[in-house]
């Protein structure tokens, strides 16, 4: 009956790659590979080494070890890194614990009295498999600390792994017991699946980086920006069939939702806005549905009538050549992309257009032949002959980061799992801008875990887009303005990137939450900074931030002071109105405090276990400074030290704000004094030496009684208008601007006729009317603004009184 045993061997490694290939286990995702070579270890070497089965289960797990180790340190594209590590725990604890119930068996005396041999074993195997199962946690658990730096949050945040092993262990104890007993073994493998299969769904479910058990148990906070009532009735996934029609402005499209419905729940509503819906179905079935009234920039709610076993419903529907969330680029590359945040998703997508509200996706979409399309999901890189890409994003996202851009570009590796998008005249000049990109990776994952979306790719958009980037999962959307040609502003590449954790695995609840997303973000972004470029270059970014933020909050608080305050109040408001420094600078600088409260090490082993535990779901203000005073803020006095009711509450800056002292920037200031008196000519300045954070400070800090005269002698010293750096730019032609430096007015409309960046053009614009040039400001815009995306003539339609 030995023979059974070996069935063990083969069973395991089967169930494994079952559930890995049929489970909805989104831990085992990408990790088909490693698994599949450890499995091959564990049925190999026992056969190899017979029937001393305790030195060759000692083996095995060593090599399981030794192969998992390789394979994690490879973590490339093909198999997710991190799924790939915890695959090959999940496989390797109950293997080992196996094993060690085996190998106390065949320590046994063989008897053949039935009644013996049942309780022995059952005894033996079960508390050996348990104490088995227990050690090599522990030990997987240092093992994956020591390969990934304390990444994994430490001992502690994996503790809740530990109900599922030891359940797993009594049911491999089993196991070895029933394989021991039962005749054939094909039978016994078979029981094996099932008995091995339900703990593993069980400890996939306690894993902080899977879903929880039930989506309806989530209880929601209310989002005023958002018809949906996930609480009656959620979605989980998309399957979204689209056709894109560059010549009408429209996508035609499908979306058929899997639905989620409570006990009594009678319909499920989506938001939309500009969409004409052509028909909806509930599971097949075509229904009556209900769009309510239209509001503005929140659109309308779809109401579709279900019931607690709908399972699926079907939108067809036509999107509105002026959708908001699009910008159409024709001519001679045409190109289309989308912008989701904050509520824009509903423009294009019939969705629970949320926050708080996840889902997986799977797309078809079918574009012009000679055109790519991307999503924020798994990408192509080659052109398709028939123009139909299809997309998977397997991991749950909120609607927000669902994208799309459509264009001519081509794809060039940077590194293992990075790499850029562009139309093929920027595309050279994109890789070499983002040539530390994977560095960039390396620094985030060595800082708060691993990178959680398998790659990270670059799209380079049009200049016309209106943000610096955007965080889109596995494919950060970018502006063209950061290839500076010298790597300077790769800091934006590092902000998108650090989204990846703060915003897409742990997410804002509602848009009153915002600085939960870009505080973090902030954070975040600068310590990447600081890892690869060094604190000197960091710390100028966070003086830069430190004044704008003092500037912002001045402009603000006369007139709307509750605006500064961290928690947001957006009701009846377009989110869009949270979108400046506070939630970005004052959010970094609270959690700057609270690092100079707590030291670095305590702060950074806190954010780490803060992500890993609430990874893949959302957070609101108040549960994170609950979570913060039980796990970080411990002690009173560190509580009052930093105040965090006086940052989140209450307007300004409160006077514990750190404040930052960066030797370059001081230089910088005197020598604005020194040149603003008349000391220092322009020619004497020591420009050629300054990086783009220097000049930016200088130019943004010159006094306003500067002469025409100073101003043109910078220019004839140093060439300022035509630098090719877009941040040294604007601050430039914004002072030229204020002192009528005609000079530059040409190069100024270029640039506002190019660029569509709301960062860079709002202050312009407004810097025109302010200095009393309105007609050039219309000027200018008239012939702009068709170039522009819906998110900046929103504002600027405004600030111009249009
Ligand atoms: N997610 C934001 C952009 C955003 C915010 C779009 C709110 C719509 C609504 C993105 O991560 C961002 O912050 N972009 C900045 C980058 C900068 C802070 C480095 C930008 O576009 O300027
Ligand atoms: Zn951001």
């Amino acid at each position: 009956m030995y023979t059974n045993r070996w069935s063990f061997f083969v069973a395991w490694p089967v169930a494994t790659l079952l559930l890995c290939v049929l489970g909805p286990i989104r831990v085992y995702d990408g990790a088909g590979l490693p698994i599949t070579l450890q499995s091959i270890a564990v049925v190999l070497v026992p056969l190899l080494w017979g029937s001393r089965v305790g030195l060759a289960s000692v083996v095995s797990y060593l090599l399981l070890g030794g192969l998992g180790l390789p394979v994690f340190a490879l973590g490339t594209s093909g198999f997710d890194r991190f799924a790939g590590a915890t695959g090959g725990f999940l496989l390797a604890f109950p293997l080992a614990a196996g094993m060690v119930g085996l190998a106390a068996e065949s320590l046994l005396p063989v008897r053949t009295d039935t009644s013996y041999r049942m309780s022995r074993l059952l005894l033996t195997t079960t508390l050996l498999a348990a104490a088995g199962q227990t050690l090599t946690a522990a030990l997987g658990i240092l093992w994956f600390d020591s390969i990934s730096g304390p990444s994994s949050g430490g001992f502690g945040s994996w503790m809740h792994l530990l109900p599922g092993l030891a359940l797993k262990s009594i049911a491999a104890g089993l196991v070895v017991l029933i394989c021991d007993r039962l005749y054939p073994p094909k039978a016994v493998a078979g029981l094996f699946v099932l008995v091995a299969a339900s703990p593993t769904v069980l400890l996939a479910q306690t894993s902080s980086l899977s879903n929880p058990s039930s989506i309806m148990e989530i209880k929601r906070v209310t989002d005023h920006h958002s018809f949906a009532r996930p609480n009656e009735a959620v979605v989980t996934h998309l399957s979204w069939n689209a056709q894109v029609h560059f010549d009408t402005r429209t996508i035609e499209a499908n979306a058929t939702w899997t639905v989620e419905a409570a006990e009594g729940a009678e319909s499920v509503r989506f938001d939309v806005r500009d969409l004409t819906i052509a028909s909806v179905r509930v599971d097949g079935k075509p229904v009556t549905f209900i769009l309510g009234p239209a509001a503005p920039f929140i659109g309308q709610p779809l109401e579709v009538p279900v019931t607690a076993g709908t399972h699926q419903v079907e939108i067809e529907y036509v999107t509105s050549p002026q959708a908001a969330a699009f910008l159409w680029v024709e001519g001679t590359s045409p190109f289309l992309f989308t912008q989701s945040q904050a509520i824009l998703a509903r423009t294009w997508i019939p969705c629970q257009d949320s926050p708080g509200v996840r889902f997986t996706y799977d797309a078809r979409v079918s574009v012009p032949q000679s055109l790519l399309a991307l999503m924020s999901a798994e990408n192509p890189t080659k052109r398709a002959e028939n123009g139909v890409y299809t997309f998977r994003m397997d991991s749950p996202i909120p609607s927000y980061l669902l994208a799309l851009a459509v264009g001519d570009v081509e794809f060039k590796a940077i590194g293992p799992r990075t790499g850029v998008y562009a139309e093929r005249g920027v595309l050279e000049k994109a890789a070499s801008e983002f040539r530390d990109v994977e560095r960039l990776v390396e620094a985030a994952e060595s800082l708060y875990g691993p990178y959680a979306w398998g790659r990270y790719d670059v799209l380079m958009l049009p200049a016309a887009f209106p943000f610096g980037g955007m965080e889109n999962p596995r494919l950060t959307f970018c502006t063209p303005t950061i290839l500076a040609g010298d790597r300077s502003l790769v800091s934006l590449v590092a902000h998108e990137l650090a989204h990846s954790w703060s915003g897409n695995l742990v997410t804002n609840a509602t848009w009153d939450d915002f600085w939960l997303n870009e505080g973090f973000t902030v954070y975040f972004e600068y310590r990447i900074m600081e890892a690869v470029y060094g604190s000197d270059f960091s710390e100028m970014l966070v003086a830069l931030s430190r004044q704008g933020l003092a500037d912002e909050v001045h402009s603000m608080l006369s007139d709307r002071p509750a605006d500064t305050h961290l928690k947001l109040h957006l009701k009846d408001r377009d989110p869009d109105d949270g979108m400046n420094a506070i939630a970005y600078d004052k959010g970094y600088f609270l959690l700057r405090r609270i690092e100079e409260v707590v030291g670095r090490e305590a702060f950074d082993g806190f954010l780490r276990t803060y992500f890993a535990t609430n990874a893949f779901s959302s957070m609101d203000t108040e549960r994170f400074i609950g979570y913060l005073n039980a796990q970080l803020l411990t002690t009173e006095a560190s509580r009052a030290a930093v105040d965090a009711a006086s940052w989140i509450y209450a307007p300004g800056l409160p006077a514990n704000c750190p404040e930052v002292v960066s030797e370059r920037i001081v230089a910088v200031d005197q020598a604005v004094a020194a040149f603003a008196a008349g000391k220092l000519s322009a020619s004497a300045l020591p420009w050629e030496g300054w990086g783009f954070q220097e000049r930016y400070r200088f130019l943004s800090n010159l006094p306003a009684s500067t002469s025409l005269e100073a101003v043109q002698a910078l220019d004839q010293a140093w060439h300022i208008t035509s630098t090719g750096n877009y941040e040294v730019l604007f601050a430039w032609l914004k002072c030229a601007i204020e002192h009528r430096y005609t000079p530059a007015y040409t190069r100024l409309d270029a640039f506002l006729v190019e660029v569509g960046r709301r960062k860079f053009i709002v202050p312009l614009y407004e810097a025109m009317l302010q200095s009393n040039q309105t007609e050039l400001a219309l000027a200018i815009y008239e012939r702009a603004r068709p170039g522009y995306h819906s998110v900046a003539t929103g504002t600027l339609d405004a600030l111009l009184g249009l």
